[in-house]
């Protein structure tokens, strides 16, 4: 509780946060996981991933979005680095990723119905240039919200993914709900501290959760989009995918920008189509700490990959 209130505070402070961005070895690490700030950086670190061979997620780093005018500026924010994939010829291999707190969810006035019209407006130009949006997932006490906004979502862009967290009990029939013909889902752990009662807590439970709910969706006639570092599990989803007679076109793997970038390319290489979850924009000092702050395990998982070179 100390360290997540330290850096909670530490994510709050505007003079700890221009200290800390200006520090060149910050700059390092960070520049490890985001690769730069602007929308020219971000279509750049897209084009190199795309010509060796690897997709790409784009996913524009908010602030927390309090006011409609602020989620509005979200969906701009898209709109531009959909327009600037477009000129770049990337739409075929690079989407987006969006949180819908992003775009109005958390907002106590209608938050529901403003971020399902704005994601659909982000849906709509990303079908224009041929490429898809994937909803990200945030806290349990969304996923309901979120899922509703899906299933609205895809009666219009049908390609429109969605993400599920083997961490939560609920997963493994929301995964049996969405296993069908069209649809993309996502499948990671999870990310947020969630309370025993709707989550699994041992690594080992939610591990187990994971293999349950892929073999769900690896049987199914869906698109599996399987989001995981965990060499065990990517072995598991290989073999998932034999079994189920799946060519490497009818399921992919996905890992975050920066962490096993080796791992990624060896898959891509062997046959995989394998996608690059690229967060970008401004507001990275905040985001990153609240990941942190959310889960201080985070912070491990950032350190391990900073001392892995696999
Ligand atoms: P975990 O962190 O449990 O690590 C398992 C094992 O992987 C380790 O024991 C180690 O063997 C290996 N490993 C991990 N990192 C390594 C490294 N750097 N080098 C070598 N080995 C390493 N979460 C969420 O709540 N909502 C969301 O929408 C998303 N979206 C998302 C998209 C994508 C593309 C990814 C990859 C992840 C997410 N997540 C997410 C985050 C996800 O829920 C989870 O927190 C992280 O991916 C960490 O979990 P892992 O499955 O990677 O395994």
């Amino acid at each position: 509780m100390l360290l997540r209130e330290a850096i909670l505070s530490a994510a709050g402070s505007r003079r700890l946060e221009s200290v800390v961005t200006r520090v060149p070895v910050t700059r390092h690490v960070v520049e490890r996981y985001v690769p730069g700030a602007g929308l020219e950086a971000a279509t750049k670190a897209a084009g190199a991933l795309t010509a060796a061979g690897l997709r790409v997620s784009l996913d524009f780093l908010g602030e927390d979005v309090d006011s409609r005018d602020k989620a509005h500026a979200t969906v701009r924010a898209y709109v531009e680095v959909l327009d600037r994939l477009a000129e770049a010829g990337l739409t075929d291999r690079v989407e987006v990723s969006v949180k819908l707190s992003a775009v109005g969810q958390a907002l106590a006035i209608d938050g529901e119905a403003v971020a399902r019209e704005n994601a659909a407006k982000i849906c709509a130009v990303a079908r224009r240039y041929g490429t898809t949006v994937t909803l990200d997932m945030e806290d349990h006490t969304t996923t309901d919200s979120t899922l509703s906004i899906l299933a609205d979502l895809r009666a219009d862009f049908p390609s429109t993914g969605a993400v599920l967290q083997a961490y939560l009990r609920r997963t493994e029939a929301d995964a049996a709900d969405l296993a069908g013909a069209g649809s993309r889902v996502r499948l990671c752990k999870g990310a947020y501290d969630e309370p025993e009662s709707v989550a699994y807590q041992s690594k080992r439970d939610v591990d187990r959760s994971y293999v349950r709910c892929l073999k769900v969706l690896m049987a199914g006639d869906g698109y599996p989009m399987v989001a995981t570092h965990d060499p065990r599990l990517i072995e598991i989803a290989g073999a998932l995918a034999a079994r189920n007679h799946r060519s490497p076109t009818t399921f992919e793997y996905q890992m975050l920008y920066g962490i096993r970038p080796t791992e990624q390319r060896r898959l891509a290489a062997a046959g995989a189509t394998v996608r690059v979850y690229m967060p970008y924009g401004d507001e990275w000092y905040g985001y990153l700490m609240r990941r942190l702050a959310e889960r201080p395990a985070n912070l491990a998982f950032f350190l391990r990959s900073l001392l892995s070179r696999s």
